[in-house]
């Protein structure tokens, strides 16, 4: 019930992963618990989430076998450099408690100081070339960002992370990654960012969709099971996060049912053109006011 993807590498992943962004440190060992204990066997965490150690802490509650789980983090701007690079590395490693990691990304791309982008994926390289991580990418690099980078580094980015959901599909970013055989993985893939938007009134919810909600009517399933099955099918990892029990299991039951090619296209049909996230061409200076502690 389970299915994976082939890195560019030739490591496999799970098609679905667990997300943890915004689990508060507190309820991150439980839901990384549960998940493991429901069945998925990817974690995707960031060392600016600042839950490394409490995902680190459910994995081994869980009881299941480390190597049994793909496990990938990213290294936060504030580390970019090459030896500093290196060191968030030994910092994630030890706060999750493991001492290779599966995926190693860039957090983002720094456009205003892309030497030091470009000098903290070189340590990524190394990294690998060590066999330290099974494999290393990006995450919310634009298809300039992208190229700018294949440019100057030797190994092409396993995947590339970025916001994407049936509000905001970036077809550009999906094509550039498929030209360079770099794998999209989504970030808030049922749309959880446009939420942020509903706040003030402005917004819309992915999940509350109409056009979302007649076919997960159809198929008896829930409107996120109905976008991860969107993702799964298009060939895209998604990350979909929870710390509720009943959503951490509905989130992986998508694989008892098959969405038709004009469902595919009318969930691809409802893109907005417009980010919930962050531009990745200008980083906010409050990026850098976070230093990743030690421990
Ligand atoms: P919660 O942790 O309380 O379940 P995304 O990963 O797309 O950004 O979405 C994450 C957001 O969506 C979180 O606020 C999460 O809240 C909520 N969420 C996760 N799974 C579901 C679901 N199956 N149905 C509705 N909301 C969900």
């Amino acid at each position: 019930h389970d299915s994976t993807l082939t890195l560019n590498n030739g490591v496999t992943m799970p098609a679905l992963g667990f997300g943890v962004f915004q689990s508060p440190a507190e309820e991150t060992a439980a839901a990384v618990e549960t998940a493991l204990r429901t069945g998925y066997r990817h974690i995707d965490t960031a060392a600016a989430y600042l839950n490394e150690r409490q995902v680190g802490e459910g994995l081994r509650r869980s009881g299941v076998d480390r190597a049994d789980v793909f496990i990938e983090t990213k290294v936060w701007v504030t580390d970019y450099g090459y030896d500093e690079t290196l060191h968030a590395f030994e910092k994630s490693t030890r706060k999750l408690g493991v001492d290779r990691l599966d995926l190693l990304l860039l957090h983002q791309p720094v456009p205003e100081r892309f030497d030091r982008t470009v000098d903290a994926y070189r340590a990524l390289e190394r990294l690998y070339a060590e066999g330290r991580v099974r494999a290393i990418g990006v995450s919310n690099f634009m298809p300039h960002h992208l190229s700018a980078l294949l440019e100057r580094t030797g190994v092409v980015p396993a995947v590339n992370q970025v916001e994407l959901h049936p509000y905001f599909t970036q077809p550009d970013v999906q094509k550039a990654n498929a030209e360079h055989g770099v794998l999209t993985q989504a970030w808030s893939p049922i749309g959880g960012i446009t939420f942020y938007w509903d706040k003030d009134g402005t917004g819309r919810s992915t999940l509350a969709d109409p056009a979302v909600q007649a076919i997960a009517q159809a198929h008896g399933k829930t409107p996120a099971q109905v976008m991860l099955r969107w993702h799964l099918q298009q060939g895209r990892n998604a990350i979909p996060k929870s710390t509720n029990p009943a959503r951490i299991a509905e989130n992986f039951a998508v694989f008892d049912f098959e969405l038709g090619a004009d469902e595919l296209a009318a969930l691809d049909a409802l893109d907005t053109g417009v980010r919930g996230g962050p531009d990745p061409n200008v980083t906010s200076p409050e990026r850098f006011k976070l230093v990743i502690p030690e421990d």
